[in-house]
């Protein structure tokens, strides 16, 4: 299994280019499904979960063909509408499939993702609003199976703005009959991105950004043309990268106006942050301040930037408060962090970040997607070297990583790690009890 060294200390500088978003491209992807004939979907960034999405559309039945970052994807003919468990375990995001091939095709079966390492993410909300919409669920063998013969408009209350919820709800009724009203709906960029698309494709989508979106359903669409926006969150690692290694970074691509709530704690913590004319400019200062956040749905502190944002309160110099209120599960950097020197200590769902002088580097390991750039970057600031084992994590959201980090100017390599040998066990031949 490989793992990344990184020497840290280094001051990273110039510029960086964000790739295209991986929770904007997994939505827009599947979204293909609504649609006969050949969509294009450009910008996709290359990751491992992007590699999951072509394996399913492609077991569905789709064409998909995939130059860089373009693809292709011919959904004249789907033939299946079974996301089977084996895919749906390494990317739970596979559960988009069920809203557009309910509306599509009236049937869907997709295999119940189960918890993961930051909660138990069940998807009761999807499943309560197709059932609205007219959908029986039923549940065999850890599948969930719905059917209609075309699902109708509704009003739907969503106890929590869920993004995944809001994307496959606003997919399946694209295609309903009648008109559909999703309240306390997610407000994400995303969402925003998707309706969008949706529209793009003769769809007719109101309201996404806000807390209510209205979707008015339509017969048919046609096939998707898209470039996919740049990562808000890749952005941000890399800003906070700068500002922990007292760097000086230009962000290329990102959108100031997603990142709202991480600019303006960033100047809080004492960060200098520039919008420039297509880019967002970061400066590290002296001494980090300490600031307190709370995670929640957008344009709330993002759940999917707290590990990283943890790594900077680390340095602080004073104390900081991070609550994380969209996850039950999700401080599993925490101990990994304080191998390294952090000063951490956690209560419910609120950790207390008390600044350290510096991070020293240290053997880790990465656990999920967020909490392994954490690491990274703790790595980037830390004196001494740090190693970070199952990197795979990290693989499924951020494109060509080392080599974005390495050419500001740190020192970051992925290696193999090559399995000790072990002597094979001695066999003794003929003594009692040798089976
Ligand atoms: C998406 C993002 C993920 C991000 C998260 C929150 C993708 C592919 N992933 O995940 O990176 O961290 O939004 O911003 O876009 N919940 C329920 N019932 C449901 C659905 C959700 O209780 O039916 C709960 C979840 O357990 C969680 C919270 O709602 O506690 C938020 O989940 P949700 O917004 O659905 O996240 P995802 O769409 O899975």
């Amino acid at each position: 299994m490989d793992k990344i060294v990184i020497h840290g200390g280094n001051r990273l500088k110039g510029d960086v280019r964000v790739s295209g978003a991986k929770n904007s491209a997994l939505p827009l992807l599947f979204a293909t499904l609504l649609a006969p004939g050949v969509h294009r979907v450009s910008n996709v960034p290359n990751l491992r979960d992007i590699g999951t999405v072509e394996k399913l559309l492609t077991i569905l039945g789709a064409e998909v063909r995939r130059e860089g970052g373009v693809f292709t994807v011919d959904a004249t003919r789907i033939a299946s509408v079974e996301a089977p468990y084996d895919l749906v375990r390494t990317m739970r995001a596979s559960v988009l499939v069920l809203g557009p091939l309910l509306a599509r095709l009236g049937h869907a079966r997709v295999s119940l993702p189960g918890g993961c390492a930051i909660g138990a993410r069940p998807i009761n909300l999807h499943l309560k609003g197709l059932e609205a919409m007219g959908a029986k669920i039923t549940l065999d063998h850890g599948y969930v199976e719905a059917k209609a013969r075309r699902l109708k408009g509704a009003r739907i209350y969503l106890d929590f703005p869920t993004v995944g919820g809001t994307e496959n709800l606003m997919m399946a009724a694209a295609l309903a009959k009648g008109v559909t009203t999703l309240e306390n709906a997610a407000a994400e960029p995303e969402i925003v991105e998707l309706a969008d698309a949706i529209n793009c494709m003769g769809g007719k989508v109101r309201g996404a950004g806000t807390d209510t979106i209205v979707i008015e359903g339509v017969d048919e669409l046609r096939p998707l043309g898209y470039a996919v926006m740049p990562d808000r969150i890749e952005a941000g690692t890399f800003m906070i990268a700068a500002a922990m290694t007292r760097g000086d970074v230009r962000v290329i691509g990102a959108v100031p106006a997603h990142q709202d709530a991480l600019l303006g704690k960033l100047r809080e913590a004492g960060v200098e942050v520039l919008v420039e004319e297509g880019a967002i400019r970061v400066r590290g200062p002296r001494k980090i301040t300490s600031v307190n956040i709370k995670t929640q749905p957008y344009p709330g502190f993002p759940t999917d930037m707290q590990a990283q944002f943890m790594a900077l309160m680390t340095l602080g110099n004073s104390t900081s408060i991070i609550s994380e209120n969209v996850f039950e599960n999700r401080f599993m950097h925490v101990c990994e962090l304080q191998r390294m020197g952090a000063d951490i200590a956690i209560e419910g769902h609120t950790a207390a970040v008390r600044g350290v002088k510096s991070l020293l580097g240290a053997p880790v390991m990465a656990t999920d997607l967020r909490a392994s750039a954490s690491l990274v970057l703790a790595g980037l600031a830390a004196d001494n070297t740090t190693e970070i084992s199952r990197i795979y994590h990290l693989d499924r959201g951020y494109e060509r990583l080392e080599e974005k980090f390495n050419e500001l100017g740190a020192d970051i390599r992925r290696v193999s790690e090559v399995k000790e040998a072990v002597p094979a066990p001695l066999k003794v031949v003929g003594l009692a009890g040798d089976a």
